[in-house]
């Protein structure tokens, strides 16, 4: 994946720099109090450790996506025939949805969120309307969306495995492997956007005293 071209493309990343442009022309948000500038890299030693920890947990899944994902590429070529190698790094995603995914996942929308969301609307860095709505809201889509493929995409594999018919294990796997393909792709985005982006700017907005308090929990 080229980092780059999701810089330029990233959703949330254009949100929050439409958002300041919006904060900035307003009277009542003086433009130095946010502006895309703000939200520049933020080098691993310089982070939270609270933050670490997560970063730290998200280059162990990155490694989990990428056998997940080069396990689907073989399946495939395979002509969906399974074997214990194929089975072994899908199986290891799976395993990694149910024990390790929840608890990673808690601790930014328990600790994180709340306090960051906060602040990203003090700060102006929200959508507008009825419900101002901040990355955080489309991080906490994410990680439902990534579970609920997580179960579509292993039904569909336990179900393809029971078709007699071939044709139509066949049609079954084809979709196991397109959810699978959107949990990579999914997953390495969501995980892009909290260390380039939300990380960032937790940092920016989150006192030492404040990610002390988190990791305390
Ligand atoms: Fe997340
Ligand atoms: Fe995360």
């Amino acid at each position: 994946m080229n980092l780059n071209n999701v810089n330029k493309v990233d959703p949330v990343k254009r949100f929050v720099e439409k958002e300041t442009e919006f904060e900035e022309a307003s009277p009542m948000n003086p433009p130095e109090a946010f502006s895309p500038s703000t939200v520049e890299p933020v080098a691993y030693h310089d982070m939270a450790p609270f933050l670490q920890k997560l970063m730290d947990e998200h280059k162990v899944l990155i490694t989990v996506l990428e056998n997940f994902e080069s396990a689907l590429i073989s399946w495939k070529k395979n002509d969906w025939y399974f074997n214990d190698e194929i089975n072994k790094k899908l199986n290891e995603l799976f395993s990694f949805l149910d024990n390790n995914t929840p608890g990673h996942n808690k601790k930014e929308e328990k600790l994180l969120f709340p306090l960051l969301h906060s602040r990203l609307l003090q700060t102006g860095e929200h959508s507008t309307g009825d419900e101002p709505k901040t990355a955080v809201d489309i991080m906490e889509d994410e990680h439902i969306k990534v579970a609920q493929l997580g179960a579509l995409c292993l039904n569909f594999l336990g179900l393809g495995s029971r078709l007699e018919d071939n044709k139509s294990s066949e049609i079954v796997f084809e979709l196991a492997y397109e959810q699978g393909k959107t949990i990579v792709e999914t997953m390495r985005l969501h995980i892009y956007r909290e260390d380039e982006t939300l990380f960032p700017l937790a940092m920016k907005l989150i006192s030492n005293e404040e990610f002390e308090d988190m990791e305390s929990h």
